[in-house]
């Protein structure tokens, strides 16, 4: 279809924390890189964005903190709202659910689903908080984990063992907000019957939009339908969100992932009041960017709700990226391994295309991918600085030294091969580019770029402008070779410097703060960053003077890399140590004295033979849970040891560990297989085993005294 008009939005954030480099890599980065490539062609779009500002992260936090919700999204919706600002996302509109309009467009459309009979209603049981009179989300019900004994794990999951938990499971229960022991009562909630739009879902994607759709976001989908959809309750016990526009409905609220992705239809009502326009018309073009862990909500839920109310235009795509990790670990905000918006923007002022090129040319398209310091580093020295930086710095010099800094005149008879070889090249990079950013591969469009300058390198080197110049002030030519060369050097440069504006053209959507001072160079103004001019090579007019030559980008030192990957390792240690301090005390000394076993003389232990050995194959043993069949290398033999070890420990993980064993234990059937030796284990005080280990490597079959 010929779409009109496009619509783009950028999956809302949650104001319950800063933005880090995984958000803008994931979905706010390649939606500007798009958005700004849609104004560059003079395309009808709009982008639209804001604060996700209800559900439960929100409550937590401000339970964290101790400030109440509406501080909280005030405090992060200022944070996130100013690090898009800086970093060039150029939302038309950066919005927030909180605010009236939100509130009054989806009870609008919460009601009018209602009124149609789209909902269906179910009593449940849950958890009741007697003292503050609320029912309680999973997340604020806490108690013993059935699986560590961690007497603060929370409903939904512990924290300490990383159990999957539901409310049921924790033993004595008892309310987050007031410590109250927990009731249960009867609630009725509004469900979405989602397998009613099974079918429709199933001809909109498997049939339709299988082929245009990334794998991994189809591919999900596909596996959603495949298993089946339930109905989803979309209506929560709280006091935080958006009320249940309904008679005899207090003290309910709309679900976050109802009200949320409605956010979007009411931030374009705030931006224009042609807004239907872009959600009722047929022939608008509406994409999705997000996260991978919004694809569900984004391909099933809100289509099937924006199907049931009727009217609406359904996302032409949803180009969802996958995650990018941080050092090779994944990010953890708990952890603080994070590299942070706010942070970034702090370390490297005035840097922001930097980022934006790095996290562009890693960007986590088809799977996850690993954000590292030194790749930042090496990526703006060797590709910003030595290809692009270099070729716009190296014509900006020769320009002013060869040709009085103006552009000079093109002559047409001495045109060469290589001119018209680089026109060419000028001419395809367009359509290349073009063609990476229509179908979501921003990569691959920034790499045409980097690979177009470095052409322009390869020209320059070849042509040798200034080796013509120093032929002319030699006198080795007469007076007609003469013109010829000086007519040489002015082709040179005419292409190099038309070469320069092409690439502010097709970086600008990428790189926009470079696109503009690429513009200031060679005095121009941005009115020649329109897409339609990409691929000529008469942008800038003989005569045009240019501006003095000035870097455009600089190198990173190693010193600026080991400053942030410190502050990655201290922020994480700072963070282990705070929640070291909120752990519950260990088990008092006296408590563990007690338990000492009688004593015994230096001859009993000595009958004891504790030989070192390295752990060189592991692997579970069947119909045993927590059994690992382990062999291990005592350097005088090889022995075949069963431990009990496997619910603490993966076979993987643990290969290649050194160990002290008890060498001279019987041997003991177990499961059909011959133990001969037992492995040293301490236990911490959360029942977690670890090794008893050399701190440093010594031989295997040494004796441990
Ligand atoms: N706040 C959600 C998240 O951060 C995203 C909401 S997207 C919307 O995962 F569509 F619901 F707005
Ligand atoms: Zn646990």
């Amino acid at each position: 279809m010929d779409h009109k008009r496009i619509l783009v939005t950028a999956a809302l954030p949650y104001a319950n924390g800063p933005v880090h480099i995984g958000h803008l890599a994931g979905c706010y980065l390649p939606a500007d890189i798009y958005v700004r490539y849609q104004r560059a062609q003079k395309r009808d779009v709009q982008f639209v964005c804001g604060s996700d500002e209800h559900g439960v992260p929100i409550t937590i936090r401000a339970m964290k903190e101790g400030i109440t919700p509406q501080q909280v999204v005030d405090k992060y919706n200022t944070i996130i709202k100013d690090s898009f600002a800086e970093m060039g996302i150029s939302f038309d509109i950066y919005s927030r659910t909180s605010n009236a309009t939100h509130h009054a467009t989806a009870q609008a459309f919460f009601k009018k689903l209602y009124d149609d009979g789209a909902f269906e209603t179910k009593e449940t049981e849950q958890y009741f908080d007697e003292e503050k009179k609320v029912f309680l989300a999973d997340r604020y019900i806490v108690g013993t984990c059935p699986v560590c004994s961690n007497t603060n794990a929370y409903g939904d999951q512990c924290e300490k063992c990383g159990s999957t938990l539901s409310p049921e499971q924790l033993i004595s229960p008892r309310s987050a907000l007031s410590n109250a022991p927990l009731v249960k009562k009867p609630t009725t909630h509004w469900y979405f019957p989602l397998n009613k739009y099974e079918a429709f879902l199933k001809e909109w994607i498997v049939e339709g939009k299988k082929e245009e759709w990334k794998a991994n976001v189809y591919g999900q989908c596909k596996s959603w339908l495949d298993s089946g959809l339930q109905p989803r309750a979309m209506t929560r016990d709280s006091n935080w969100g958006v009320p249940v526009p309904i008679d005899g409905a207090d003290g309910k609220v709309l679900y976050v992932w109802f009200d949320a992705p409605i956010g979007y239809i009411s931030a374009t009502k705030e931006l224009t009041p042609n807004w239907a326009d872009y959600w009722q018309k047929e022939d608008t073009k509406l994409v999705h960017f997000i996260g991978k862990d919004n694809i569900v909500f984004h391909c099933i839920i809100f289509p099937a709700m924006l199907k049931a109310h009727g009217g609406f235009v359904l996302p032409d795509n949803v180009p969802a990226n996958e995650f990018l990790n941080i050092e090779g670990e994944k990010v953890s905000t708990s952890r603080n391994w994070a590299v942070w918006v706010n942070e970034y923007l702090k370390d490297f002022p005035e840097q922001q295309d930097i980022l934006r090129y790095v996290l562009c040319a890693n960007a986590p398209e088809t799977k996850d991918n690993d954000f590292t310091w030194k790749d930042f580093q090496t990526r703006n020295n060797s590709e910003l600085v030595d290809k692009l930086g270099n070729y716009i710095n190296r014509v900006m010099v020769l320009s002013h030294k060869l040709c009085a800094g103006k552009v000079p005149k093109w002559h047409e008879s001495v045109a060469d091969e290589q001119d018209k070889n680089l026109v060419e090249e000028i001419r395809l990079a367009k359509g290349k580019v073009e063609n990476n950013i229509e179908s979501y591969k921003f990569r691959d469009g920034l790499f045409e770029i980097i690979e177009l300058s470095r052409k322009g390198n390869v020209y320059l080197q070849e042509k040798a402008p200034w080796k013509e110049a120093s032929a002319i002030e030699k006198g080795v030519f007469n007076d007609e070779e003469k013109i010829k060369a000086q007519q040489r050097i002015d082709n040179c440069l005419y292409l190099a410097l038309q070469l320069t504006a092409n690439l502010a053209i097709l970086s600008n959507p990428f790189i926009p703060f470079t696109a503009k001072k690429i513009c200031s160079l060679v005095k121009v103004v941005d009115r020649i960053l329109d897409w339609e001019n990409a691929g000529k090579i008469d942008l800038l007019k003989m005569g045009y003077s240019l501006r003095p030559p000035e870097l455009l980008f600089r190198k990173i030192e190693d010193s600026e890399i080991e400053a942030q990957m410190n502050k990655l390792k201290e922020g994480l240690v700072a963070s282990v140590q705070a929640q070291e301090l909120a752990k519950p005390e260990a088990p008092k000394l006296e408590d563990q004295m007690q338990e000492l076993k009688p004593e015994i003389s230096i001859d009993d232990f000595n009958k004891i033979d504790l030989r070192t050995g390295t752990i060189i194959s592991a692997q579970k043993v069947e119909k045993a849970d927590k059994l690992l069949q382990l062999e291990i290398d005592l350097g005088f033999e090889k022995r075949t040891v069963l431990s009990g070890i496997a619910l603490h420990f993966s076979p993987e993980e643990i290969i290649g560990k050194q160990v002290v064993v008890v060498a001279n234990l019987a041997a003991r059937k177990m499961r059909g297989i011959e133990s001969k030796g037992m492995i040293m284990m301490a236990e911490n005080a959360e029942g977690k085993l670890e090794f008893v280990s050399p701190e440093n490597i010594v031989n295997n079959g040494a004796s441990v005294k």
